[in-house]
């Protein structure tokens, strides 16, 4: 049998286990602002066939094929994996779940999916350029993909590079360096355990869609409404300054 190969995004990711799943569930911006925005951008899901890839917890492939769709979920966390495992079957919701890489999906075949949705995991990812290698493969011709990461004009490491300072409605954006570090280690907000954070500039997304053969279709830079920023301080800051960043990739 065949076995997932690691890299330091699969290390560090396994070693996070229980501590993400909480804050997956209960986190403000991913519950409130994140992932409603993605579930409006990937439009009627009803019929089709999704690849959930870096499924974490499971949010979305249950959210999706509560709404119609069929789901593989795949991560490289075997812990997030057995969580999504656990959820779906509570909810009765027919989900394939792999443990994986995601340069390498193996035994998932080519050319089999609608829609390849990526929700911030390509900035957490070491081999970026083998993941958009393997989306594009198991795509459909004509295939999406959906993607959202951190903005990384807004959002990186504070101490050296980009982040943000102040409080409240004088919260500022801070960019020292947009170029480096391209990683670095630190908890996820909140948590304790590290984990490996990449920035990739806007350069490099780019390019290296292309260089993987997809056609970039749209960007979307969320703002919070006003009424999403009357909600809460940190919602708020997403009335200024986008902090987040969706991509809609055709194959
Ligand atoms: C920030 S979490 C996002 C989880 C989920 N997509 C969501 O939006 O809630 C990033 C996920 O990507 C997974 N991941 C990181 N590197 C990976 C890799 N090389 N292959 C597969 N999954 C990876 C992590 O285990 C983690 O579950």
């Amino acid at each position: 049998m065949r076995e997932m190969q690691h890299d330091s995004s699969t290390i560090a990711w396994n070693a996070l286990g229980d501590e993400w799943f909480e804050l997956a569930q209960t986190g403000e911006s991913r519950i409130c602002f994140i992932m409603p925005h993605m579930l409006r951008l990937m439009g009627d899901v009803a019929g089709k066939r999704i690849l959930d890839l870096g499924c974490g917890e499971g949010g979305y492939s249950r959210e999706l094929a509560k709404r119609g769709a069929s789901i593989v979920a795949v991560d490289c966390s075997v812990k997030a994996i057995e969580y999504a495992i656990s959820l779906a079957e509570k909810e009765n919701l027919p989900i394939d779940h792999y443990v994986r890489n995601s340069n390498d999906l193996f035994g998932i075949a080519s050319e089999q999916f609608d829609i390849v949705l990526c929700s911030m995991m390509l900035m957490d990812c070491e081999d970026f350029d083998g993941t958009l290698r393997e989306a594009y493969r198991v795509l459909k011709p004509g295939g999406r993909l959906f993607a959202s990461v951190l903005h990384p004009c807004f959002d990186g490491n504070k101490e050296t590079g980009i982040g943000r300072e102040g409080v409240g409605e004088s919260r500022y954006a801070v960019v020292m360096n947009y170029f480096e570090p391209k990683e670095w280690e630190a908890p996820l907000h909140k948590g304790t355990i590290p984990v490996i954070w990449r920035h990739r500039t806007l350069e490099d997304y780019v390019k290296a869609f292309l260089r993987a053969g997809f056609t970039i279709v749209d960007l979307n830079e969320p703002r919070a409404t006003e009424e999403q920023a009357a909600s809460s301080v940190a919602l708020s800051f997403l009335r200024r300054i986008p902090l987040y960043l969706y991509w809609e990739l055709k194959k």
